[in-house]
């Protein structure tokens, strides 16, 4: 389907939630949103509305279909997933007891170098996007690798599959990496990188579905004159930018090591044009105040990783300073730094890290709520990735980017006993709070809860629960 085809208009009835604010969750407990046949949202009812009346009022709607949630379901924004890397997908939860560095070399090198064989990427690629949408990711900032077919392959899968994506090629130039996988100068680094720019506009020019972003691994993968190049090519292309910051401590070192000339890691992509407000920054773990401010003055962005922190010990990430501070934050999986393709799992890895800083300051300031966590996965990955007025809640005028997340319902005593069991991790017995029944899912659901996603209004994913539309 191309991405400007136009759907059924659809009516979606039940109840829906979404972020008001930083702390606050919007719980509408019977509501309907009207999707227009472009997939923007063209009216929100919340108090019980009656669909005849609808249609009645007003013939444009008289022939909608209606997608309707029975039971303990509810419509929520689908995921934005800031950072994650689709080629190390094969090894996700493969890091044994390595840190960033040598994790680099002894996983995700010879892995993503693998990628110059097409139809390994292309399997590889079709099974990440997949996953990704059934875990409610309806956008995605991605790193491929640094090879221009199958980058430009992975655009078109999510074009396809109708997942939202920036999709980077990947620019190494430095001895970092082995031989075997890296640009083989400046020059091609910056025309691959621009190959690859030009395939994805080609493919989507309006940029509704797919964007390219200009991908400068980290700063020690790259030479001081491609990180300047591939600055300069953001800029003429006017293209999203993303990398790493900051994310481990020898990482750290190594970097003041390679550009001596630098006050900081944040002054490297200061100094060679690469912040500015359309720059992803992945990590952001052990940043400088200063470094902080540098961040904030150029309006550029960050992707929190919990899980990938935790998992390669590169730190916690203090993000209640630097909400306070007032950055812009998304959520990252960061696979297969992180252990899983799941925002939701990294909802509740944000709360346990920001727990963790709680318990290590001895004061609860540091503490993630729910609420919180859940803005970050949401209105907050918006603003990340640029879409903040287009995705994130149910507003009119946004696009219909959506999970119908349904809960197991356990039956009267002598009735269903084992009720709800096949119908995922999550047992709600009836008398919960809708508040309630949402913090039930964000620490115990998973996939199985996710029954249909929408992008821009179209059915992007269904699992064999999603009863469809009346
Ligand atoms: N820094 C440079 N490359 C990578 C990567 O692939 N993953 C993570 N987590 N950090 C990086
Ligand atoms: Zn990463």
């Amino acid at each position: 389907m191309a991405a400007s085809a136009s759907i059924q208009k659809t009516i979606y009835l039940g109840p829906f939630v979404h972020s008001q604010s930083l702390t606050e969750l919007d719980i509408c407990e019977q509501g309907a949103i009207g999707v227009d046949e472009k997939g923007v949202i063209a009216f929100v009812e919340k108090s019980n509305p009656d669909v005849e009346d609808i249609k009645s009022k007003d013939s444009a709607w008289k022939d909608a279909q209606i997608v309707k949630i029975t039971g303990n379901g509810f419509f929520f924004p689908g995921f934005i997933d800031t950072h994650t890397h689709a080629p190390q997908h094969p090894n996700t939860g493969l890091f044994g007891k390595t840190t960033l560095l040598d994790w680099l070399q002894t996983y995700t090198f010879p892995m993503e170098s693998s990628f110059k064989d097409l139809n390994r990427a292309d399997r590889i690629y079709q099974n990440f996007v997949a996953r990704t949408l059934s875990h409610g990711t309806t956008t995605c900032a991605y790193y491929a690798t640094i090879h221009v077919p199958a980058t430009n392959l992975l655009a078109d899968i999510c074009l396809k599959r109708g997942q939202r994506a920036l999709v980077g090629r990947v620019c190494m130039n430095s001895d970092l990496s082995p031989e075997y996988y890296r640009d083989a100068s400046v020059e091609s680094s910056v025309a691959d990188s621009k190959a690859s720019i030009d395939y994805i506009r080609s493919i989507d020019p309006s940029g509704e579905i797919v964007k390219p972003i200009v991908t400068p691994r980290f700063a020690p993968s790259c030479t001081s004159e491609c990180l300047s190049a591939i600055g300069q090519l953001a800029k003429e292309t006017d293209t999203h930018v993303q990398t790493h910051i900051s994310e481990n401590k020898n990482e750290v070192a190594l970097v003041q090591e390679l550009f001596p000339e630098s006050k900081s890691y944040t002054d490297v992509y200061d100094t060679h044009a690469l912040l500015g407000p359309k720059t992803i920054l992945a990590h952001a773990v052990h940043l400088s105040p200063e470094e902080r401010q540098t961040i904030l003055e150029r309006g550029s962005k960050i992707s929190h990783c919990p899980a990938s922190n935790t998992a390669i010990t590169s730190g916690c990430s203090p993000i209640r300073t630097l909400l306070n501070e007032g950055h812009t934050i998304g959520l990252g999986t960061d696979i297969s730094g992180g252990f899983h393709p799941s925002i939701l799992d990294n909802v509740r890895q944000a709360i346990w890290v920001s727990r963790h800083l709680s318990i290590q300051t001895s004061s609860d300031a540091a503490k993630l709520s729910t609420e919180e966590a859940l803005y970050l996965a949401t209105r907050g990955g918006a603003a990340v990735v640029g879409l903040e007025d287009k995705v994130g809640g149910f507003e009119v005028g946004k696009e219909f980017d959506a999970q119908m997340i349904v809960l197991g319902e356990v039956g009267e005593v002598g009735g269903r006993g084992e009720g709800g069991i096949e119908e995922g991790p999550v047992d709600v017995f009836g008398w919960e709070s809708w508040g309630e029944k949402v913090e039930k899912w964000v620490y115990a659901g998973d996939d199985r809860n996710t029954v249909a996603v929408w992008v821009r209004g179209r059915l992007v994913h269904k699992t064999g629960k999603y009863r469809g539309q009346e």
